[in-house]
């Protein structure tokens, strides 16, 4: 499938979900990183149909998604949630397309491959059609922990992470915008998003609780984290948090290492490595921030220090956009990398 896709040289692409937050990223990631698109469907629910969507100066209207959206298609991008998902990835992959699905309906399947470009991406040719896009903070994470463990095996992986509103999607970015309006103007603050009220809150629940007393986001973390790695046995302790913040996800990260790792080393490794952006200049206030990682496609690490809780331990703070290298990018650069 791979092989017949390196053999064209423009695609036809559609994206399911067109109208949401990472939807709308695809949209202008294909067109800034000039993606050869032959042609371009837009496809969402009845809710946004005839919507106008620019894209290299022309016009597209969002379509229904239905059963014959996948006629002729070579690559579908999926993101419009797992029940989606389910329903339609199947219906593109017998239609004759390749999808690339950002939900969590297939990550852990057995025969998909769940790829981050910059860890695994000899994964991504194994596909059987479905080639899944891993979950926002496990993406970023990973980009950060590959160049240490390509240097010293990780053990274990302490997290806790900041995750924007982004996350949650478009309407979930504008309660948090107008929860702001709202309370700037003496208004009624609505809650229907998230749990409770965003603003001026953090909210430690992702997802649902799982019987483990983790959240599922918390768990896709642990699962996500072993299939990308190809390694059974590190263990991952997340924490994920909603703080209001628009867009990038922030984590801190902790990892205890099979061997000793100097700070000076994990530098040097990160300053090479692939989609990392090294942020590391506490004399002058230089960290990293969703304000500098936002909009941009590299993930930032800085506050990289000597963890003092674990022998072979490392401290670090990584911020990346969620919807960039969390989502569109991640997906766009697996598209790139099976069909250029
Ligand atoms: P719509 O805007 O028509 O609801 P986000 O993650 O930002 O909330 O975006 C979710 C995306 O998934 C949107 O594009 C949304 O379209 C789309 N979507 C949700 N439900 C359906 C559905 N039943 N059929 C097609 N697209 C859907």
């Amino acid at each position: 499938m791979s092989d017949s896709l390196k053999k064209k040289k423009v695609y036809n692409i559609a994206v399911v979900g067109a109208t949401g937050a990472v939807g709308m990223t695809f949209v202008r990631l294909l067109e800034a990183r000039n993606f050869p698109v032959n042609s371009l469907k837009l496809l969402a629910s009845e809710r946004s149909v005839g919507k106008k969507i620019d894209f290299k100066g022309q016009t597209y209207s969002v379509e229904l998604l239905n059963n014959e959206s996948f006629k002729d298609i070579d690559i579908a991008f999926f993101s419009a949630g797992a029940s989606i998902s389910k329903v339609y990835a199947k219906i593109a992959v017998a239609s004759g397309a390749t999808v690339i699905d950002n939900s969590s309906a297939f990550r852990l399947v057995d025969d998909v491959p769940l790829v981050v470009p910059e860890v695994n991406p000899e994964e991504a040719f194994k596909h059987n059609g479905i080639i899944a896009n891993p979950n926002c903070t496990t993406a970023i994470l990973l980009v950060a922990l590959k160049p240490l463990y390509d240097y010293t095996k990780i053990r274990r992986v302490v997290v806790a992470s900041y995750q924007a509103a982004s996350g949650a999607g478009a309407k979930a970015m504008d309660e948090l915008i107008n929860q702001t309006y709202s309370w700037a103007n003496n208004g009624t603050i609505n809650v229907s998003k998230f749990q409770y009220q965003l603003l001026f809150n953090v909210i430690p629940h992702i997802d649902v609780f799982t019987e483990t007393g983790y959240t599922k986001e918390e768990m896709k973390m642990y699962d996500e984290t072993k299939k990308i790695l190809g390694d059974n046995d590190i263990k991952v302790s997340a924490t994920c948090v909603r703080v209001p913040v628009l867009t990038a996800h922030s984590e801190a990260v902790v990892v205890d290492c099979e061997n000793e790792i100097t700070v000076e080393k994990a530098k040097e490794l990160f300053s090479r490595a692939k989609g990392v952006k090294l942020y590391d200049e506490i004399m002058n206030n230089i960290y990293p921030m969703p304000l500098i990682s936002a909009g941009k496609d590299d993930v930032y690490v800085g506050r990289i220090r000597k963890d003092l809780a674990f022998e072979h331990g490392i401290a670090f703070w990584v911020s990346g956009d969620q919807l960039r290298k969390g989502g569109a990018l991640n997906a766009i650069q697996i598209a790139e990398l099976i069909s250029l």
